[in-house]
């Protein structure tokens, strides 16, 4: 810790809050910068951020809420000018984004390319299709891997290291995890980003036409849209009467779609348009529609103390558990 000060993450306004702290036990501070009007990462606000307590910048490609890629290369090179680590968080975009870039899309660099880049993550569960449980972190070089490994050298029960953080971790979930790879191949995974990627831009379109839905910024696979007239809470329950289930998000209301190989199958992103079409039609009837997620998620959203939504969580958590 310098000067007494927590040493700071930076990260885009969309990120949680947990306790961290480093090796040393000093306390980690996250600093979340907001977004632009495009949802991506705001730069500016990450200039401003940095600090001389600054250990590393974080940014999404793409963002779990709204799909957005953030602009990794400037913020990375701030990074970099700046001396300190740049993480991509590629979890949900490392299995998707190379191959939609060797489809043709327009793909910005996310990766080691750019020179500022330090780590990488990317969800193997995810679109790698393996199962839930693996994912990879990758550094750039031996010595920033070194931070990961846990050692114990004066234990009695022997010279304990693990080379994860988690520690011990089933090798059965390894094995499954590289036969999926294997058994998918590029041409699988090139195959698959393709359906994924031509099926969310019908639906994108899809929503776009509907009347007071919008979709926000602009992005590829993983789809939020919003309401500037109708309850979007109210139209999400009426898509899982449905049978659908989405995201509920927040700051702004909005719910999102990310667009997975299920999805692809013939007719079921007409299916979605005609059922989103259906269910803002039936909410622009009946805007005081009661039951669902909507009032909770209405709620939330005007409770300005966040320890008391905390709390209403654990009381929705206990729930589940009694039922
Ligand atoms: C962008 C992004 N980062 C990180 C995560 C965390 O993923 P998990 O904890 O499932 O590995 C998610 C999950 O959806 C994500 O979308």
């Amino acid at each position: 810790m310098e000067n007494g000060h927590p040493l700071r993450i930076i990260a885009s306004g969309r990120g949680f809050q947990p306790v961290l702290e480093d090796h040393a036990g000093t306390p980690l501070r996250i600093i979340h910068i907001p977004v632009d009007a495009d949802y991506r990462a705001d730069v500016a606000a990450t200039r401003k951020a940095i600090s001389r307590d600054t250990i590393v910048i974080a940014g999404s490609a793409p963002s779990f809420p709204h799909g957005i890629i953030d602009p990794i290369e400037e913020l990375s090179e701030l990074a970099r000018a700046n001396g300190v680590g740049f993480h991509t968080d590629a979890c949900l975009g490392g299995f998707v984004l190379p191959w939609a870039k060797r489809l043709g899309y327009d793909i910005p660099p996310f990766d080691f390319r750019l020179p500022g880049v330090t780590s990488i993550s990317a969800d193997t569960h995810k679109y790698g299709y393996a199962p839930k449980g693996t994912s990879v972190i990758l550094y750039r070089g031996r010595e920033l891997r070194h931070y990961q490994y846990f050692k114990a050298t004066d234990w009695p029960g022997g010279l304990y290291f693990s080379p994860t953080l988690a520690g011990s971790r089933p090798g059965a979930l390894s094995a499954a995890c590289w036969a999926a790879m294997v058994a998918i191949g590029e041409k699988g995974y090139l195959q698959a980003t393709e359906k994924i990627l031509k099926t969310a831009a019908e639906i994108r379109r899809g929503i776009a036409d509907i009347p007071d839905l919008y979709v926000l910024g602009d992005p590829l696979w993983v789809i939020a849209f919003g309401s500037k007239t109708l309850d979007i809470y109210s139209i999400m329950d009426q898509m899982t009467r449905r049978k659908w289930s989405l995201n509920g998000l927040h700051k702004p209301q909005c719910v999102h779609i990310c667009v997975t190989l299920r999805h692809t199958l013939p007719g079921i992103a007409q299916r979605f348009v005609d059922d989103l079409k259906s269910s803002a039609a039936y909410v622009r009837q009946n805007p005081q529609g009661k039951g669902g997620m909507a009032p909770m998620y209405g709620m939330a959203a005007t409770i300005p103390d966040r320890s008391m939504v905390a709390d209403l969580l654990d009381m929705y958590i206990d729930l589940l558990y009694e039922v």
